[in-house]
């Protein structure tokens, strides 16, 4: 019977949308970051998940500040696969989710791109993620070079199956993956939907031959108020939304719209 609960739960999950606003680098104060976030609790809404992702230094304030509502869920933008040592500057996962973190970003393409970070530096990192607990949004995608090559499919099964590597059956269900192009990120040029959704549907097939299993795949890259809703209601799990998530107005506006 337990286990029987605990499988529809898992699939009541699966099955609900999720909408992630990544702050990125934004805003500069505590003050200004509470304000966002007492903004954003003014909207309601219980079909679909809700994730923040504040920069690290305020997110303790943020958790607090929502310690009342069910709805949203509170995510970090980075973290480190060491649960401690000679690292320094880097965030333990351990230290995130003792702060209230339940999701961690990995692998986004600024990381990857400015940050140097690899596949095999991301894989680490998905792996101490879903192993203590949380659930790790692992972000892929092509640049325009490799669109434009006809690489969009072999970019994305190539990045997810190193950052799967040797992640356990069990903890599959701990991961959501973000394809984001990386030209539409930040650009204002946003995937054709339908493509989008033959991407994510090939992301999915991917993922189901290495598991047996269905994920959450989402999509990033340039979500607007004018384009979430048509993104929205194909067959794609969610939006992860950067520079429009910061406008308390107008993520509201999208909440208000799905
Ligand atoms: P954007 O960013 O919505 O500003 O394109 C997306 C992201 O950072 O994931």
């Amino acid at each position: 019977m337990r286990k029987r609960f605990k499988k529809d739960l898992q699939l009541f999950i699966m099955q609900r949308k999720i909408l992630v606003g990544n702050w990125k680098l934004h805003p500069s104060t505590m003050c200004q970051a509470l304000q966002l976030t007492k903004e954003i609790v003014k909207t309601e809404y219980d079909i679909f998940d809700i994730c923040i992702i504040p920069p690290q230094l305020f997110i303790s304030t943020i958790v607090n500040e929502l310690k009342d509502n069910q709805n949203i869920c509170i995510g970090a933008q980075n973290c480190h696969y060491e649960s401690s040592g000679a690292y320094t500057g880097e965030t333990s996962v351990e230290s995130l989710k003792d702060i209230g973190v339940k999701y961690i970003l990995c692998g986004h393409s600024e990381r990857r791109i400015l940050f140097e970070e690899t596949d095999n530096i991301i894989n680490k990192k998905v792996k101490k993620v879903v192993e203590s607990g949380l659930t790790a949004i692992l972000c892929i995608g092509e640049s325009l070079e490799e669109k434009e090559f006809g690489l969009v499919n072999e970019v994305c099964n190539r990045q997810i199956k190193i950052g799967l590597h040797e992640i356990d059956i069990n903890n599959i269900d701990k991961i959501i993956i973000a394809y984001e192009p990386v030209w539409a990120i930040g650009t204002g040029k946003v995937c054709d939907s339908d493509q989008a959704e033959k991407i994510i549907k090939n992301i999915r097939d991917t993922v189901a031959s290495l598991y047996n299993r269905t994920i959450r795949v989402i999509y990033g890259g340039s979500v607007n108020t004018k384009n979430i809703r048509d993104i929205w209601n194909k067959d794609i799990d969610g939006c992860l939304v950067g520079g429009a998530s910061i406008n308390s107005q107008i993520f509201n506006d999208m909440i208000q719209s799905l």
